[in-house]
């Protein structure tokens, strides 16, 4: 599928979607998530009893000012980082209670993620890094590697290094690699915040093609307004809480 053709579908379906299921469907439930971190003699609190659901299949976008803790927030949905209590479970399984190898597996089976700064590998090339979530898992499977390659418009480039790619071309490659493994549930931390406007819709155009294809639930961290007009439901942050969902 072309470009354009992936940005006019990818329109049409965002727009059209049905309201998310109720939460006792729920594929990621936090339960009274609290956070803190210590900044020399103070502890700063910078999650404050945050109860939050997303449901399977869903586009859930996250909004709030700068340093109110959405970064946070997505770590500890991601078991990227540790509550100080409350819990957190994916698929009915409570996280907190794995140690950091299980945790690691379902990391690499269930979860995708795109960042701000592409977190690409920087000596493998553009089909390697999207590979590579299969391979360590190993299950390696070229069909789906260059089916991707292909839906984020880059053949061409499929055997550059990150470092002789532009920023819109990385951060493809980081969308392709976030959904190869069909994970359940895809973390985005502003993923378009380092691209310009139109390479930023392009990049969130494929990312809700493609979590779109595999049925992927999408959880976007961003202060991008209009990508939250196409959310199936907008969760705001301010100051360590959420104020609405
Ligand atoms: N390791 C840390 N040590 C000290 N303070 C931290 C740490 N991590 C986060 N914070 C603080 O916690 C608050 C929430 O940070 P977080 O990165 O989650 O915000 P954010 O909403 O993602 O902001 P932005 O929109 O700028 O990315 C901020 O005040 C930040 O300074
Ligand atoms: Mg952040």
């Amino acid at each position: 599928m072309t470009l354009s053709k992936t940005a006019s579908k990818i329109t049409a379906t965002a727009s059209s979607t049905a309201a998310p299921t109720p939460k006792k469907n729920a594929l990621v439930v936090g339960s009274q998530l609290n956070k803190t971190v210590q900044v020399g003699e103070q502890t700063l609190s910078i999650i404050k009893d945050v109860n939050i659901h997303v449901n399977a299949g869903e586009f859930v976008v996250i909004m709030g000012k700068s340093g109110s803790g959405k970064s946070t927030l997505l770590g500890l949905l991601a078991a990227l980082d540790h509550p100080d209590s409350g819990s957190v479970e994916l698929a009915g399984q409570t996280l907190s209670t794995l140690d950091e190898d299980a945790l690691a597996v379902i990391r690499q089976r269930e979860m995708g993620f795109v960042f701000q700064s592409f977190h690409l590998l920087p000596t493998l090339t553009v089909a390697e890094n999207i590979a590579f979530p299969l391979d360590i898992a190993r299950r390696p499977n070229k069909v789906r590697v260059d089916e991707l390659i292909e839906a984020v418009g880059l053949s061409h480039r499929r055997n550059s290094l990150p470092s002789q790619l532009s920023g819109g071309e990385q951060q493809r490659t980081a969308v392709a690699r976030a959904l190869v493994s069909h994970p359940k549930i895809v973390f985005a931390d502003e993923p378009t915040g380092n691209l310009d406007e139109q390479n930023a819709d392009q990049v969130m155009q494929l990312l809700l093609d493609l979590r779109q294809q595999v049925g992927s639930a999408l959880v976007v961290a961003t202060h991008d307004a209009a990508l939250a007009k196409m959310a199936n439901r907008v969760i705001t942050m301010h100051d360590g809480r959420i104020l609405s969902q």
